[in-house]
């Protein structure tokens, strides 16, 4: 149930094509207008992933900031981390509008923007001016006009390898075609030594070694997931994230919207994207980290995907619905579904419920 207040500002922007309301919320917080969170810092949410340390487990997910306008005030919302990009090395436009579909009921959003965004340069220009603060990671991708596109991932890792807390290689996007094909076993293999090896160069003349997390979708096969863990084990790769935006339209109500093309998002990817990631967390083993996306929409749903085996958490679509005090919400919730588990951390709960997880295939 939603106050009412928020009610009233959500049918406000929703008066608004999403595109339209998507470049409001980032004015909004650009000027400083939505009210920053106060948190009191708690101890339990606190936790080292991939040697990074994050005050507590929830971020803002790839595609909300593209462009880097607005991590800090993403952070100040309460998000421990938050993660800029897609970028591509040139700016590129990306499908023709409308690209952006709201599924009301369903609390779903379904996208097919096709990594529109300002290029390597613009994003790295306003990174650079935060001077490092701030938990904020790097999606980066390739351009659709690409002829190399394991190399549009490697100029990525060149270019903000001085201002990136991580990376992360998204091969998961529906929209851009034959992006996902990176996934199979042999292209997944070139594509991590490439990106793994720009990394280790840079951070031998840094002396600061940037984890990368590798970005996948939820509509993969067995066989699909094994190549992937093996590859993730193999090349040592820092961390694993589940799951990008899945082209499954089951179970919606909202049926007329259903047939727009593109990846579906929101609270119908939550049984399906908690289910890829136990599935995955199951065949790589415990100390891989998993930062775990799909549907969160509250501090119950933020929590089951730790206990399916995520260490980290990040949300997009169910902000649209929830207004910007989600991320406050959730992480005050969390610490109060500690005290109720009487944990001491939220390590503790990882893994709780993963078998039940990985024998739900949604
Ligand atoms: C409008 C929109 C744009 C997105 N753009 C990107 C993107 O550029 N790169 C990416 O890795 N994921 C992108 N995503 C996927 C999200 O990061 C996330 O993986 C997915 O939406 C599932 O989380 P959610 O259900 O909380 O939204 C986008 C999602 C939406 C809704």
């Amino acid at each position: 149930m939603i106050d009412p207040f928020k009610r009233l500002a959500r049918k406000g922007l929703f008066l608004f094509d999403p595109e339209t309301a998507h470049g409001m919320s980032i004015a909004a917080l650009k000027s400083g207008l939505v009210p920053a969170c106060q948190l009191t810092p708690d101890p339990r949410l606190r936790q080292t992933v991939a040697g990074l340390v994050f005050e507590n487990p929830l971020g803002m997910a790839a595609g909300y900031d593209k462009n880097a306008e607005v991590p800090e005030a993403l952070l100040k919302l309460g998000f421990g981390f938050t993660e800029i990009g897609t970028v591509t090395p040139k700016p590129q436009s990306g499908n023709p509008r409308p690209r952006i579909f709201r599924l009301v009921e369903d609390e779903a959003v379904i996208n097919r923007l096709g990594f529109n965004n300002e290029g390597h340069e613009a994003a790295f220009v306003r990174l650079a001016a935060l001077s490092g603060k701030g938990m904020v990671g790097v999606n980066i991708g390739a351009n659709k006009d690409s002829d190399d596109r394991i190399a549009d991932y490697v100029a990525g890792i060149r270019r903000f390898h001085s201002v990136a807390r991580y990376f992360t290689a998204n091969i998961s996007s529906p929209n851009t075609p034959g992006l996902r094909d990176l996934q199979a076993r042999e292209s997944l293999a070139a594509l991590l030594s490439s990106v793994l090896a720009a990394r280790d160069e840079a951070a031998a003349t840094s002396g600061r070694k940037v984890p990368v997390f590798l970005k996948i979708a939820p509509d993969l096969t067995e066989e699909g997931m094994d190549d992937i863990a093996a590859e993730a084990l193999s090349h040592a790769l820092d961390g694993l994230i589940v799951s990008n935006t899945t082209l499954s339209r089951d179970g919606l109500k909202d049926q007329r919207q259903a047939t727009e093309m593109g990846g579906l998002s929101g609270v119908p990817l939550f049984e399906k994207s908690t289910s890829v990631l136990a599935r995955m967390r199951k065949r790589v083993g415990a100390a891989l980290p998993i930062i775990g996306v799909g549907g969160v929409s509250s501090a119950e749903t933020a929590l089951e995907k730790i206990r399916a085996g995520a260490d980290l958490v990040q949300l997009y679509s169910c902000m649209v619905y929830e207004g910007p005090g989600l991320a406050g919400d959730i992480v005050r919730g969390l610490s109060k579904l500690l005290d109720r588990e009487k944990a001491g951390s939220i390590r503790d709960l990882r893994d709780t419920r993963l078998d039940y997880w990985a024998a739900r295939k949604a």
